[in-house]
């Protein structure tokens, strides 16, 4: 058996959730629970051979919907959707239509509003085949949901391989035309937790980041990281500048794959276990949020626990236009890729 599946909790209104651990023949294992979809756990060997778990997440429901969780927020593994990231003051229009979204981030709509693709019970499905395991959840985001225009039907496959990668898949219609944009929220730390991630080395293939305004909307402006703090475009310690930034990194890094081919857009990695996690994506875009919000919690966490590299179009996009599109049609299908490929060294 190379998927378990037991109980996860139970939801404020009784519904049974469900953990499930897929299990590659290398000894990946990764936890994936049908609220949310998230990712709550992911295991892989260190350089001496010792299992442990490279991303933040809790063992069972309750902490994730517990007020001490939920009052500051992070979106640990969680799949953030209709729209990840922000909208400038939650407004969207569609077709000459005005939605107002809510605001839940300052004065911005973030990662879809009050209850989100995070928050919701997904349909699962577990798969097995020759050269992966996997696990696909589906979720109907009804018309008018958090105030998007129409029924969107999403599914979003995780898929175990033999080669040590997790690919995520998501795709979605509409019924009406409305905005889609979805991440993953995971946050890592391959060292399994001992320090915070200014030890950890990042490299990001891009030279261009979308400028941001005080509460993190796209001016519209493109940016060159040259010789700036933000330049990861080789490798170089997480820590290294991020004394300049004094909420650390929370930013959008432009990949400038107009073709919607799979790129390498990062490579994250850590001496010391001699882990390293590669981020490939057919996306636009991808964040790097280096994690200055993050609650401490049960004694674990906090600031700089984790980081996230979160593929996807661009923040604010609905409204600049001269941004690549997140506008979805009926008679379109969504289609988004993301692998996250585990390496030991
Ligand atoms: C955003 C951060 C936010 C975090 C947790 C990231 O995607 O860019 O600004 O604090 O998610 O919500």
């Amino acid at each position: 058996m190379n998927i378990k599946k037991e109980v996860f909790g139970h939801c404020p209104n009784g519904e049974k959730v469900f953990l499930y651990t897929l299990i590659n023949p290398k000894g990946i294992s990764v936890k994936i629970t049908n609220y949310g979809a998230i990712i709550t756990s992911i295991e892989m060997a260190d350089k001496n051979g010792k299992k442990e778990n490279v991303v933040l997440g809790f063992p069972c429901l309750d902490d994730y919907i517990s007020t001490d969780y939920l009052s500051n927020y992070p979106y640990f593994g969680a799949v953030c959707g209709r729209y990840c990231n922000r909208i400038g003051g939650g407004k969207l229009t569609i077709e000459g239509v005005g939605y107002q979204l809510a605001i839940n981030n300052g004065p911005n709509h973030l990662h879809g509003g009050l209850t989100g693709f995070d928050k919701k019970v997904w349909a699962p499905k577990t798969i097995e085949m020759p050269d992966y395991v996997g696990l696909e959840l589906k979720y109907r985001s009804v018309h008018l949901e958090e105030n998007y225009p129409g029924n969107l039907d999403v599914s979003v496959l995780y898929k175990l391989t033999h080669k040590n990668e997790l690919q995520i898949e998501y795709k979605a219609i509409a019924d009406r035309t409305t905005v889609v944009n979805l991440t993953n929220h995971t946050y890592f730390n391959l060292n399994g937790g001992k320090e915070n991630i200014f030890n950890h080395q990042l490299q990001i293939n891009s030279k261009k980041r979308t400028v941001n305004d005080e509460t993190l909307i796209p001016t519209g402006e493109i940016a060159d990281v040259t010789n700036t703090p933000f330049d990861f475009s080789s490798v170089k310690y997480v820590g290294k500048d991020i004394a300049a930034l004094p909420d650390g990194y929370d930013l959008n890094y432009v990949l400038g794959n107009t073709e919607k081919k799979m790129v390498q857009a990062a490579k994250l990695s850590e001496v010391n276990s001699g882990r390293s996690i590669s981020v490939f994506t057919n996306e636009p875009g991808i964040q790097l949020y280096t994690g200055y919000w993050i609650p401490s919690l049960k004694n674990q966490f906090g600031s700089y626990s984790g980081l996230a590299l979160e593929t996807q179009h661009f923040p604010d996009t609905p409204n600049h236009p001269e941004f690549p599109t997140t506008l979805l049609s009926p008679g379109e299908t969504y289609k988004s890729k993301t692998i996250f490929l585990f390496e030991t060294n």
